[in-house]
């Protein structure tokens, strides 16, 4: 007896077909630093936290090598919650796209909505961390520090000097993991 196609089977075949036909969504693409220069360039500080003109974090290097306090942050959070899926560094695995690139070229609003909420393309999946304050509480650290690795503004590993935390992230921290 020939056996009907169970419909069911059918749907999972149909389900998977995005994920394996789809080319992967990845923004991550190699980055010329030299081009984005503007872009990342500091517009003014606020307490230890640094801006561009639009607003928007980006991480602040010293001659000697200092970083600010998010980058260094960053490092370590990401390494926490990050390093597992996407590599050390932010260098990307066979699975995760290399982030460090992702922060450069992703737009920060969409960067930020794509770790509160997730992101699934068939079976490559970004979980969701809006609940979780360990990501939530240091997303800018996050972003800035991988924003740095991007524009090769420091070197893999832990950055070696680094600026005091100011009085108002401390507070700021205090606040938003309660
Ligand atoms: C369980 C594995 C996993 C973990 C943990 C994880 N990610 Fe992802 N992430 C992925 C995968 C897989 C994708 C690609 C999703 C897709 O194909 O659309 C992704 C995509 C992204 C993207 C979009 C990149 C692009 O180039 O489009 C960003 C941004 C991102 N992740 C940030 C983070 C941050 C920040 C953390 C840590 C707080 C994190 N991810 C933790 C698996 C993970």
């Amino acid at each position: 007896m020939v056996r009907p196609v169970n419909s069911l089977t059918v749907a999972a075949l149909v389900a998977l077909l995005p994920g394996l036909v789809a080319a992967q969504s990845w923004t991550d693409q190699p980055v010329d630093p030299s081009e984005h220069q503007e872009e990342v360039a500091v517009d003014y500080e606020d307490e230890g936290r640094y801006y561009t003109a639009d607003d928007v974090p980006t991480y602040n290097i010293a001659e000697d090598g200092t970083v600010d306090w998010l980058t260094f942050s960053g490092f370590r959070r990401y390494h926490a919650e990050c390093h597992v899926c996407h590599g050390p560094d932010g260098e990307g695995s066979t699975y995760a796209p290399k982030i460090k690139n992702s922060a450069v070229l992703m737009d920060y609003y969409d960067f930020y909505d794509t770790v509160v909420n997730g992101r699934a393309n068939g079976n490559s999946v970004m979980p969701h961390f809006g609940d979780n304050p360990n990501v939530m509480c240091y997303l800018d650290d996050i972003y800035v520090y991988l924003k740095a690795r991007g524009m090769d503004a420091v070197a893999r590993g832990r950055p070696a000097k680094k600026a005091a935390k100011s009085e108002m992230i401390q507070e700021a921290e205090n606040a938003c993991m309660g």
